[in-house]
């Protein structure tokens, strides 16, 4: 990539794609472009062909799709697998057909067998049943993948795929019911702060255990592939290392200044004991993550007191 080129980032206003927008101005990329789902929606794959034609983007960072939790995955399987397919078909598809030089596909850790060995290596993609709660969303996903994959096959197209962790930073989605756990112990524990409450529920027992990394690590490792890896194989992005929903509790907590006890329930579901992403390929050439997850949960602290917190909460 030069750094006049055109650069399209699908989904700029959303957690990544609003990270890459960062890091590749950070890097004195100037040409950047993006469009809202309000000026163009990525399932009108009309509309997706007169952008490509009309602006000729050189490079691709798809980081567009419909995201959800459990509950909405399980709820909306319709939309989560049509949705997803109509975006990847009309973004990947138009990139060959515009003679894109380069684009590199998102995909989610969701992709992998419910039960893959731990930490996930990229070959245990097809190996084995998927998480039924959110097969709609990682079926859609294996698509994407595929897609690239057969595209640089059939026609020779440099479209690369990788696969991030659970991510957290600056515009993640704090909604009470429908976040992540990371923003949604945010919430949680600062607002339990504002209001003096004595104790702090949260689900389980604390004994799983998760791997984050912060947004903007992630845009460094898409910049760091994309000008760097050109081949059909998948690439894990994650920092290589977890921690326990317990550990992450209180780190939570203690962040957020919140003093009260953190208690268990039991009776609630732990989810998958372990889900660590081996990373050691995207390691082997040569990129290390950058943010600790101390720094990294201040930072998104700061973002959800700027962002989300209701003006009431923010304040006291
Ligand atoms: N967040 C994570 O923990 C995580 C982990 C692993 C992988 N990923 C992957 O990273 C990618 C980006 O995720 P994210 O967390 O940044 O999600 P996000 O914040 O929800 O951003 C998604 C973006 O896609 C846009 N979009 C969705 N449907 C569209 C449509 N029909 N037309 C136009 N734009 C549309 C959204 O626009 P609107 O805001 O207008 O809807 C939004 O800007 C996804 O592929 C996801 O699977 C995320």
């Amino acid at each position: 990539m030069d750094k006049n080129s055109l650069i399209y980032i699908a989904g700029h206003r959303g957690m990544v794609g609003s990270a890459l927008w960062r890091e590749l101005e950070r890097r004195g990329y100037t040409n950047l472009i993006g469009r809202t789902r309000a000026e163009m929606d990525l399932c009108h794959r009309p509309a997706v062909d007169a952008f490509y034609a009309q602006h000729r983007p050189e490079y691709v960072f798809f980081a567009a799709a419909k995201v959800g939790g459990i509950h909405a995955n399980d709820t909306y399987p319709a939309e989560f697998l049509y949705d997803n397919l109509q975006i990847q078909t009309a973004l990947i598809d138009g990139a060959y057909r515009s003679g894109v030089k380069k684009l590199l596909f998102l995909g989610s850790s969701c992709i992998y067998p419910k039960h893959a060995p731990q930490p996930i290596p990229e070959d245990a993609l097809l190996t084995g049943p998927l998480e039924p709660t959110n097969e709609w969303y990682a079926v859609a996903k294996i698509a994407g993948i595929k897609l690239c994959q057969a595209y640089r096959k059939q026609y020779g197209c440099d479209f690369i795929s990788a696969m991030p962790t659970n991510l957290y930073g600056p515009n993640d989605n704090y909604h009470p019911q429908n976040s992540h756990v990371l923003p949604a112990m945010i919430r949680r524990f600062h607002e339990a702060k504002v209001g003096n409450a004595p104790t702090v529920t949260c689900w389980g027992t604390g004994q799983a255990l998760r791997e984050f990394l912060h947004a903007d690590d992630l845009a460094r490792a898409c910049v760091f592939l994309m000008e760097t890896y050109s081949a059909p194989g998948i690439v894990n992005i994650g920092c290589g290392s977890d921690l326990s929903i317990y550990d992450l509790a209180h780190l939570v907590a203690k962040v957020v200044g919140y003093q009260g006890e953190i208690l268990w329930d039991t009776s609630k579901p732990d989810g998958t004991p372990r889900k660590l992403m081996d990373s050691a390929r995207l390691f082997g050439l040569g990129w290390k993550p950058d943010i600790a997850l101390p720094e990294g949960i201040g930072a998104a602290y700061q973002d959800f007191l700027e962002r989300a917190a209701t003006p009431s909460s923010a304040a006291a």
